[in-house]
Parts: structure tokens; C-alpha cells; sequence
């Protein structure tokens, strides 16, 4: 099989021809319930996943395996709707691929989106929160096997994983329009199932703000590659124990929906400007 960068370089070239596009500068990764976003853009060129080689079929719910690419302000935006997660039997080569296809198709900053639970103090289902940083508690590195250094360093900093210029960025655009947008460290869990209670204790006393599924390890892929990274998280719900009700995706899925217009306005206000 050929080697992961001729692999990106020509999924990254796949992409070019399919969207018109030689380069894309920012990538956004829709999450649960917010793969809807790209409705809103009238002039927009879509590609199915099937058709960008390696990029995995995503299984999950309200993930639909579509790579837009649109104009926003300045910026060719390559928008993902529909990722793949590690509780869903992927390895992290295949959870990232999709994100380092869009650094090698020239995305100087990746913007990725998530459903999460609540558990910082103060915080409530529906809370937008910017991702300052991460814990990953799901065993599971996406930069473990053979490095190839044309991609990226052996050993990468982890120091400002979530770029603090483009925090400052999203905290400005929800500032401008009025919105509140918390910031917390978000616990990365492998899942499918939800925490228990005894984790969610555990993420609260080791100072986690958000619990959720994914992006650690595409974040940790686009630093890997040197692209700048922004976290948002949508607080779909309280985490597990906080508050006496059950768990449920659909619940996720609703909230999400619920504030699908809010995360837009923000989206169309930020991108832009990224
Ligand atoms: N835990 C993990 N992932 C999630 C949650 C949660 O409570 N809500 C939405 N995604």
C-alpha cells in the first residue's frame, strides 16, 4: 500500500478536482447534530466521502459523510459533515484522515465541533464553550506507529494545542453578536458509552469543563502537521450523575438541534474572520 503521505497528497488532489479548488485554507468538522450548517450556503460544491479515497464511512447518527467547500469572506472553507470515532471501530489512522487530508489540501486552521456533556460549574445543556484544552482518557494516541517526518514531527508539542489567537477570534465574533461562549478543558472518553457517574466526578476534580466522544484525536493530527486548531463544543446535555435524568443520543441530537441556529450564527460570524 502506498505510504500516508502520497495517500493524503492524492485524496487532497481528489479533492481539488472534485471541488474546482487547488487549495482550501480553513476546515471545519461538523459534529452530532450540526452537519446541517452547510444548508445555509447557497454556493457550495459538495463531495460524498465515498468519493475521497480513505476517507471513512462515518456510521453515527446525524453524521452524513459530505466534504463542502465554500467561500466565506477571504477564506476557502472545506467543510465536513460527518466524522468517524474510535467507539465506532476505527483506528486513529482512520479517524484522522479526513483532517490531515485537509492540511495537505493547504487548511492553515482546523475548526472542530462536538456534542459534549456538561460538567463545569455553572454550565447547562446548550452552552457553546470554546475547547482550551484537553485531557484524553480514551488509551489511544493518534500519533502512535511509524512517523513519517514529511507529515510531521515525532514528537509533537502539545503546549497550545487549541490556537490561542483563534479562541480570541471566537470569543470576539459571539461577542459582537451578543452570544455566550463559555471555555473549558474538554475529557476525551473512548464511548460509545456515556461516563458514569464516578468519571464524570473524576473529570470535574481534575478541572473538565466538557465530556465528549472525539476531536482529540484530529487535534492532535493537525498539530501534528502544524495547523492552528479551534475547539467548540456544544453542551448537549449535564454530564452523567449531574442531574437525575438518564442519557440518551436522542436527547443529544435534540439539543443540538435546538441550538443549531445559535452555533450557525456564530459559525457564519467567525469563519470568515479565521
Ligand atoms: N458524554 C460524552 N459524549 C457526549 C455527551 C456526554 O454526556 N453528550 C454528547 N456527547
Amino acid at each position: 500500500m502506498t505510504d500516508l503521505f502520497e495517500r493524503l497528497r492524492g485524496t487532497a488532489r481528489v479533492l481539488a478536482e472534485r471541488t474546482g479548488c487547488e487549495r482550501h485554507d480553513v476546515c471545519v468538522v461538523l459534529g452530532s447534530g450540526l452537519g446541517g450548517y452547510p444548508d445555509r450556503i447557497a454556493d457550495k460544491a459538495a463531495v460524498p466521502y465515498r468519493d475521497l479515497p480513505g476517507f471513512p464511512i462515518p456510521t453515527a447518527v446525524g453524521h452524513a459523510g459530505t466534504a463542502y467547500s465554500a467561500q466565506m469572506g477571504d477564506n476557502r472553507v472545506l467543510l465536513l459533515s460527518g466524522r468517524a470515532h474510535a467507539y465506532e471501530g476505527h483506528d486513529p489512522g482512520a479517524i484522522t484522515f479526513a483532517v490531515r487530508t485537509a492540511v495537505t489540501a493547504g487548511c492553515r486552521a482546523v475548526v472542530l465541533t462536538n456534542a459534549a456533556g456538561a460538567c463545569g460549574e455553572g454550565m447547562a445543556a446548550g452552552d457553546l464553550a470554546v475547547i482550551a484544552d484537553h485531557v484524553n482518557l480514551a488509551g489511544i494516541s493518534a500519533l502512535a506507529g511509524p512517523n513519517d517526518e514529511r507529515i510531521g514531527p515525532r514528537f509533537t508539542d502539545m503546549t497550545d494545542v487549541y490556537t490561542p489567537e483563534l479562541r480570541a477570534k471566537a470569543h470576539a465574533a459571539a461577542a459582537r453578536l451578543g452570544q455566550t461562549l463559555r471555555e473549558g478543558v474538554y475529557f476525551w472518553f473512548h464511548g460509545p458509552m456515556f461516563e458514569t457517574p464516578a468519571e464524570i466526578r473524576l473529570a470535574q476534580a481534575l478541572g473538565g469543563s466538557m465530556v465528549g466522544m472525539s476531536t482529540v484525536p484530529e487535534a492532535t493530527a493537525a498539530r501534528h502537521m502544524g495547523a492552528q486548531v479551534l475547539g467548540i463544543s456544544l453542551c448537549t446535555n449535564l454530564a452523567a450523575g449531574i442531574s437525575d435524568l438518564p442519557l440518551s443520543h436522542n436527547e443529544v441530537i435534540e439539543a443540538a438541534a435546538a441550538a443549531a441556529e445559535r452555533f450557525s450564527a456564530l459559525f457564519d460570524e467567525l469563519l470568515p474572520t479565521l
